[in-house]
């Protein structure tokens, strides 16, 4: 696997401002949900490493729970919103107040169908944390309740977020210049 370094852009969010900002999303949730139901549902794999910090920052009583999608056709680094389910809940989540946690929400189509599906289980809400959010890309309506950085049209990855399945464990969020990237194989 190429060395991220020959590709990368620029860091965009560096270690110390994640960690900061983490902070602050747990506090605000934290406030938000005292004296609450609070199940905390990580999107695999993107919002591992995400949630695996927000939740230590979230001082109130919570669940956790994780689910897999993946979107198929169309690829090469864009979503199509055909979104199938790899892994789904554990939890019953009728009746209980569900937060959302996701890496990123580019054209939204992912998040759209999440949410459209989790709702036919008469959840009493669901909200929507995301570490990144790139608005400009919206192509379908789809808002999160909580943003971590708003980011360029740019290719990013670190901190959860991959490249072909790579650079995952990264402290730090990047851009990459995908014209100097190689994909393995
Ligand atoms: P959407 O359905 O177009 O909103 O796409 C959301 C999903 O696409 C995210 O959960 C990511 O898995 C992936 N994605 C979108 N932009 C990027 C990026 O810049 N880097 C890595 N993955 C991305
Ligand atoms: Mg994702």
């Amino acid at each position: 696997m190429q060395d991220y370094r020959e590709f990368i852009d620029e860091v965009f969010v560096d270690a110390a401002s994640i960690e900061k900002r983490v902070r602050e999303l747990g506090e605000q949730i934290s406030r938000d949900y005292a004296g609450q139901d609070l199940l905390v549902v990580c999107l695999l794999r993107g919002g591992l490493i995400f949630t695996a910090d927000l939740t230590r920052w979230i001082t109130i009583s919570h669940e956790m729970d994780c689910m897999s999608l993946s979107s198929y056709g169309k690829g090469n680094y864009a979503s199509s919103g055909n979104v199938r389910v790899n892994l789904d809940l554990m939890t019953n989540i009728e009746g209980r107040n569900v937060l959302l946690v996701e890496d990123i929400v580019d054209s939204g189509r992912t998040l759209a169908h999440v949410l459209m599906m989790l709702k036919t289980r008469d959840p009493k809400s669901v909200k929507v944390c995301v570490l990144l959010d790139k608005k400009m890309r919206r192509e379908v309506p789809a808002n999160a309740d909580y943003v971590g950085f708003d980011v360029p049209d740019k290719y990013v990855f670190g901190y959860g977020i991959d490249i072909d399945e790579h650079y995952r464990h990264l402290p730090f969020i990047a851009t990459a210049d995908l014209s100097k990237y190689k994909p393995a194989g």
